[in-house]
């Protein structure tokens, strides 16, 4: 048996780690064992590299060093983490995987999206979520919540292009593979974005009923 592997992308201050936590419980309610971890990061290593990739002392990383450093950290977050659970049955629920990496290195960066496929060819073989939870926020309001919370990060201090760039990129995914795409508007306050939430989450257990 395979759990289910569930993902949450949108772009900074979207509110996946609030969300995240709100997913955790409500699958956990409905008796799933759910594995919470995020990308990068998600083993000591991985987290280690997350620090690489987030901090000030790399500004002007090499996108392709970039784009090297996130599936490293993803091909020990897999094999230590993500498969192992889901191959004991549990749910993984992951704040980001590689559509982030489309979005962000990709759309963001201008990476080539062939290369990026190849890679995650390369570190996933035919692994691809099951289903994908994207917060969808208005660059201004997204950026506004990041701001708030914390310093800006290596990432969060781009200009609202590569923004705009990354948001556009995400929405071109989700018309891409609308099956594993879960669009919710997260504009809206906390609690109208967990009713939409709610809904899904409700769909896919009713689906998934041990
Ligand atoms: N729907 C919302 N309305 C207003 N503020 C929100 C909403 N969702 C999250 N926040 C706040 O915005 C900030 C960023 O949220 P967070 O979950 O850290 O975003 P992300 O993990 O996507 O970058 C946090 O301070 C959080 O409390
Ligand atoms: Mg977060």
């Amino acid at each position: 048996m395979t759990g289910l592997f569930i993902t949450l992308e949108g772009s900074e201050g979207a509110g996946k780690s609030t969300n995240l936590k709100y997913i955790y419980d409500y699958l956990v309610r409905v008796g799933h064992q759910v594995l919470q971890t995020r990308e990068p990061g998600g083993t000591p290593l991985s987290e280690s590299i997350r620090e690489l990739l987030l901090s000030h002392d790399y500004d002007g990383m090499d996108s392709d060093t970039e784009l090297l450093l996130v599936f490293a950290a993803r091909a020990e977050h897999l094999k230590k983490v993500i498969i192992p659970a889901l191959k004991a049955g549990q749910t993984v629920l992951c704040d980001r995987f590689t559509d982030a990496t489309y979005a962000y290195q990709g759309a963001g960066r201008g990476i080539d999206e062939q290369r990026i496929a190849d890679l995650e060819t390369w570190v996933q073989g035919s692994l691809r979520p099951d289903l994908t939870v994207f917060l969808d926020v208005p660059v201004e309001i997204g950026m506004k919540r990041a701001t708030n919370r914390s310093a800006p990060d290596r990432f969060e201090k781009e200009q609202l292009s590569f923004f705009d760039r990354i948001r556009q990129g995400y929405l071109q995914q989700t018309l891409k593979e609308p099956d594993r795409y879960r669009v919710i508007d997260a504009s809206v306050d906390l609690a109208a974005v967990q009713v939409q939430i709610k809904s899904v989450l409700d769909q896919l257990t009713d689906n998934n009923q041990h």
